[in-house]
């Protein structure tokens, strides 16, 4: 029919308001199928049910969006290969430690023209050096990737786009400006307001290095330092994002870090985010509990991505050698293993003031 047909690979807290905002949009839009599938990493719900049934049933995610009403035209579908075999559009939105093994069992499987995105805030650090997650999904499935990243809390605390509230995003896009239209069309509506820039690098640095500041600032928060301190690591953290996103990738914008991927996210998720709120849980038990117990006790299922982000930074910097240059992010890492205490986010470190 010429329509494209739209799969979400993944379902959690933000998958689930992206299928949310898509499926509304593909009801209004001729060019897109009305019906959305949506691929559901599946588990066993308390009640002995399967979470696929229940969203198939209720049109819900009763396990990480309850009480928000996904689309009826969202489809729900346990089974990865079947999700993606008719799709000529991919909106990837998983905690980015399983893509590598998302990306594996998809080899072969989608068809070659189809057109991806990516809404994953993460890494992977390979022998060769740091790989982005759009850059996985290309090379494994040898087509194109654009990422769209924001100042974009689902539905923590204040911040709600689930309930509709206004918040903005970024696409970023390698070189097809039409395709990138395309996806500026697939997620925008009244209340979810997005832009394209030609920097696809810079946009999903942005995403992924502003986990390791929110971990930072959150540490603040469970030392209750206060807002003039927290301010400084988001300048320091900004600083750092900037610096490790050029030297990265030499065609990174400096203009990316004023949209709303930039700043705009670094701020929603350094005051509302889970990564402050887990750090903060963190530095209050003075580092004795670990962030994955924290987690698991705390996000009831959801993943946060900061503290493996930090890992991964980490690798980066200590086998190029720049370790020096990056006290804040090199802290965060250090402190999330308990080589350093909650203050040390503060503290001067071995080389350099952080405070500088
Ligand atoms: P989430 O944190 O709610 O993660 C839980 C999801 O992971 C569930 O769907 C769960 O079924 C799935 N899962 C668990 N084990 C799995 C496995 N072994 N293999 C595959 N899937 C498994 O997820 P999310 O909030 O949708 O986050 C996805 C991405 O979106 C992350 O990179 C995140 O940084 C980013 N993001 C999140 C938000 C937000 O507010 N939640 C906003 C913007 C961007
Ligand atoms: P948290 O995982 O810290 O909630 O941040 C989500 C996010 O990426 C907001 O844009």
């Amino acid at each position: 029919s010429g329509k494209s047909k739209v799969t979400i690979v993944g379902s959690g807290n933000w998958g689930s308001v992206a299928s949310k905002l898509i499926a509304s949009n593909t009801l209004k839009l001729h060019s897109f199928h009305d019906q959305v599938r949506m691929w559901v990493f599946e588990e066993t719900l308390p009640s002995g049910e399967k979470l696929t049934d229940v969203i198939n049933r209720t049109n819900e995610n009763v396990k990480y969006l309850p009480g928000i009403k996904l689309g009826k035209n969202v489809i729900a579908d346990p089974d990865l290969e079947n999700a993606v075999k008719d799709a000529n559009m991919l909106v990837f939105v998983t905690p980015h430690q399983f893509m590598d093994d998302i990306c594996n069992k998809l080899v072969g499987k989608v068809n070659k023209d189809v057109e991806a995105i990516s809404l994953i805030k993460g890494m992977e650090v390979k022998k060769e050096g740091p790989c982005m997650i759009s850059n996985l999904i290309s090379e494994q499935l040898g087509i194109n990737c654009c990422v769209l990243m924001g100042a974009n809390i689902a539905n923590e605390a204040s911040n709600l786009i689930a309930v509709e509230k206004l918040s903005e995003a970024t696409v970023g896009y390698r070189e097809n400006k039409e395709i990138a239209e395309k996806w500026v069309q697939l997620f925008t509506t009244p209340y979810f307001i997005v832009s394209a820039v030609q920097d696809v690098e810079g946009v999903e640095l942005c995403g992924t290095l502003k986990n390791v500041v929110a971990i930072a600032a959150g540490l603040v928060d469970g030392l209750e330092m206060g807002n003039n301190t927290k301010a400084a690591i988001m300048r320091i953290g900004l600083r750092e994002m900037k610096a490790l996103s050029k030297l990265l990738f030499s065609s990174v914008k400096d203009s990316t870090f004023f949209e709303s991927c930039g700043v705009a996210d670094l701020i929603t998720t350094c005051l509302g985010g889970r990564n402050r709120k887990v750090a903060e849980a963190f530095a209050k038990n003075g580092g004795k509990r670990s962030f994955d117990d924290l987690e698991a006790e705390m996000l009831q299922g959801q993943k946060l991505q900061g503290v493996s982000t930090a890992k991964e930074v980490y690798e980066v910097l200590s086998h190029r050698g720049w370790l020096e240059l990056f006290p804040l992010f090199a802290t965060v890492h250090e402190i999330a293993i308990g080589h350093l205490p909650p203050s040390a986010i503060v503290k001067y470190s071995e080389h350099k003031p952080m405070l500088s």
